[in-house]
């Protein structure tokens, strides 16, 4: 959530977690007014990466450009070009922001948060200056996003609800040392790699108690009039704390086995029912899915819009915050594992601190950079080597995976977004949809309606026919629940055996090899996307309920692809850019896009990126704990 004052007036944005994050958003009119900033920034450092290759004529309508929002048509022009445009635009004025010292990074910090920032926020900004990091205050919205709602708690309460007795794992820093303490299971090792950067940090880092999630699903679901009260009473009491009054140190805390005087937290854990349910209650009242019910998994059909989807631009997702918004969206509800079976639920609506890789717009989970991205693992990380130049790269689309997304059953397997996806960019079942002879108990999708999306093949009726040859998308493994027999292939699955062909797994730099790269949800977020992003040089196409800690430091339509979550606008885009007969324009933005996407994830989600953004979150949330914390800050030696 932004901190000005006036995004509290409008309904929509009453909450931290329906907030902001505008610079994954398109802005409407505010582009006029930034027309001649981004103009500026055109010239600077950022130029060749955006604007290279272009004739002076396509510079000129670039120029032009920046007054063009989707909203504002201009003829003959697809409305993906738009979205492209825009977003360049938009990256634009955020570069146009970038803090080169530390006292703009101070200035700006103050603008957005309304605070000060806190204590040892010098060596922070000295570390970013010494790795090259890109510091925009916006980058970092995620955070605030994020922690906000725990002001309203008092310290002592928070460090009741946060120490190694009310949780099963912990990282902790005491005397600059950090400490990782579980007494539980950790079976993916996430916590030793999330603590390895806190050990790379900690001589610069106060004390603190970091409970982390170490499941895939995300936790906490605390009801919207609750959250909507501590989001507003926390707007109304922040301020810029008087230099004189300001403390510069934190006070510390003491050792990690001395309990909480008032004793520990007790929290109502839920680990069974609607997931559904338990969402659609951290809605606000007047959103689409608040009184929609969960679907009877085992008796309704799926249902999927077949029209553009609301909010989109012309079909294509335009607010990717808006378009993963499961509150304005009451059809996900049957469409996606999380909300029909997830493995695992473990949640409560307390508000405790959390910390965790991904969550829904609704969790209140905090997030930190996921533990795959900070992992070496291939499977994440592939071998780290860079895939192929464009134009070595086969102009099609791969994907590999398992059917993961949740425990899908012979019942309810049709609702699982996996499935669907993989069925959707499958062109013979595309083209039995066509023709009718996809049974109903086998169909996971539906087709566009007719005349929506200007598809050239469903015209003549051989939409699967074009797919067949431009995708190779299958699962590795189907994933059974119960598994089958055990003298059964266990790759295998009777009930999605007949829709399905298993096939081998392809290598992520064998994967590179291709121009389009479709990421997915599994159980909860896809751990491969750092890896596309910054090793691929494909174009990734992205579809995903969750956020992440970079969803602010990256620009859909710029840095890769949207889709919206029912995969209906997938074929609009793919033919966009593999079918059009305009001599290789598309062709050329589309690697753009991929060289764009890599270029920007050198700079921005680096983990030394990973570490600032860490770094940054434990100052903020150390000062939250802090008895002190309504005057701690830094403030520099002048004012001080
Ligand atoms: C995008 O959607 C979010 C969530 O509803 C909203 O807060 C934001 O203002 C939207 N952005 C724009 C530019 O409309
Ligand atoms: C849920 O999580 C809490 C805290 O992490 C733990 O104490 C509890 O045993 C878990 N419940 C289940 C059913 O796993
Ligand atoms: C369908 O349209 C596509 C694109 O115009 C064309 O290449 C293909 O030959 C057509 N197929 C049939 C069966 O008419
Ligand atoms: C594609 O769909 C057909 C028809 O439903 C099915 O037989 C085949 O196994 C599917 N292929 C893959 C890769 O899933």
């Amino acid at each position: 959530m932004h901190t000005s004052n006036a995004d509290l007036m409008t309904p929509v944005k009453l909450t931290g977690k329906y907030g902001g994050f505008s610079s994954a958003c398109l802005g409407g009119n505010r582009i006029l007014k930034y027309l001649i900033l981004a103009t500026i920034t055109l010239t600077c450092t950022f130029v060749y990466f955006i604007y290279d290759n272009h004739t002076s004529a396509e510079r000129v309508d670039k120029i032009h450009a920046f007054d063009a929002s989707p909203s504002v048509s201009q003829e003959h022009e697809h409305p993906i070009g738009k979205l492209i445009r825009y977003a360049q635009a938009e990256q634009g004025r955020l570069l146009s922001r970038q803090s080169h010292d530390l006292s703009t990074a101070v200035i700006r910090y103050q603008e957005r948060r309304g605070r000060r920032p806190p204590p040892d926020f010098n060596a922070w900004f000295d570390y970013a200056q010494k790795h090259d990091a890109i510091i925009v205050e916006e980058f970092f919205d995620r955070i605030y996003d994020d922690l906000n709602p725990f002001w309203t708690l008092e310290p002592r309460e928070l460090r009741r609800r946060s120490g190694p007795w009310a949780h099963e794992h912990v990282i902790s820093v005491r005397n600059r040392k950090a400490i990782l303490k579980t007494t539980h299971a950790d079976p993916m090792g996430r916590m030793p790699q999330w603590h390895r950067v806190v050990e790379e940090l900690a001589q610069w880092l106060p004390d603190v108690d970091l409970p982390v999630n170490v499941m895939d699903e995300s936790r906490l679901l605390v009801p919207w009039k609750e959250i909507n009260e501590r989001v507003r009473k926390e707007a109304a009491e922040r301020r810029v704390v008087p230099p004189s009054e300001v403390r510069t140190e934190f006070t510390g805390l003491p050792a990690l086995d001395a309990e909480p005087e008032d004793g520990p937290y007790d929290v109502r854990w839920i680990g069974e029912g609607s997931y559904w349910d338990l969402l659609r209650q951290t809605c606000p009242p007047d959103s689409p899915s608040r009184n929609i019910p969960p679907i009877d998994i085992y008796h309704d059909a799926i249902d999927m819009p077949i029209a553009y989807p609301r909010h989109s631009f012309s079909g294509y997702v335009q607010n990717w915050t808006l378009s993963k918004d499961s509150c304005q969206h009451p059809h996900l509800r049957s469409l996606h594992g999380t909300f029909i079976e997830p493995v695992s639920i473990n949640t409560t609506q307390s508000l405790i601190p959390l910390f965790g890789g991904c969550k829904l717009r609704q969790n209140n989970d905090i997030l930190f950079p996921p533990a795959m991205y900070l992992s070496t693992e291939e499977l994440y990380a592939g071998r780290g080597d860079r895939g192929p130049d464009w134009t070595q790269k086969k102009d099609g689309v791969v994907w590999r995976g398992v059917a993961s997304g949740g425990r899908n059953k012979a019942e309810t397997w049709t609702h699982f977004h996996r499935h669907r996806y993989v069925q959707m960019l499958n062109g013979t079942a595309v083209h039995e949809s066509e023709t009718g002879s996809l049974p109903a108990e086998g169909t996971t999708f539906k087709l566009p309606t007719q005349g929506h999306y200007s598809l050239v093949a469903p015209r003549n009726g051989s939409l699967g026919g074009w797919l067949s040859t431009v995708t190779d998308v299958a699962f590795t493994r189907l994933e059974c629940f119960p598994l089958p027999p055990t003298s059964a292939d266990e790759k295998l699955c009777p009930y999605t055996n007949p829709y399905f062909e298993v096939r081998p797994p392809i290598p992520m730099h064998a994967q590179y090899g291709f121009k389009y790269l479709p990421d997915v949800d599994g159980n909860s977020y896809s751990g491969r996307f750092r890896a596309f992003l910054h090793d691929s040089g494909s174009v990734v196409l992205k579809a995903t309920l969750y956020d992440e800690w970079h969803d602010s430091r990256l620009m859909p339509w710029l840095h890769f692809v949207p889709l919206d979550n029912t995969f209906i606008d997938v074929y609009g885009i793919l033919q966009f850019f593999l079918a059009a007969e305009d001599n290789g324009v598309h062709e050329k933005l589309a690697e753009r896009i991929a060289r764009e996407g890599r270029v920007w994830a050198d700079k921005v989600l680096r983990r030394a990126d990973m570490a600032l953004y860490m770094w940054r979150l434990i100052l903020e949330f150390a000062r939250l704990c802090d008895d002190r914390r309504d005057v701690l800050g830094w403030i520099d030696d002048l004012h001080s």
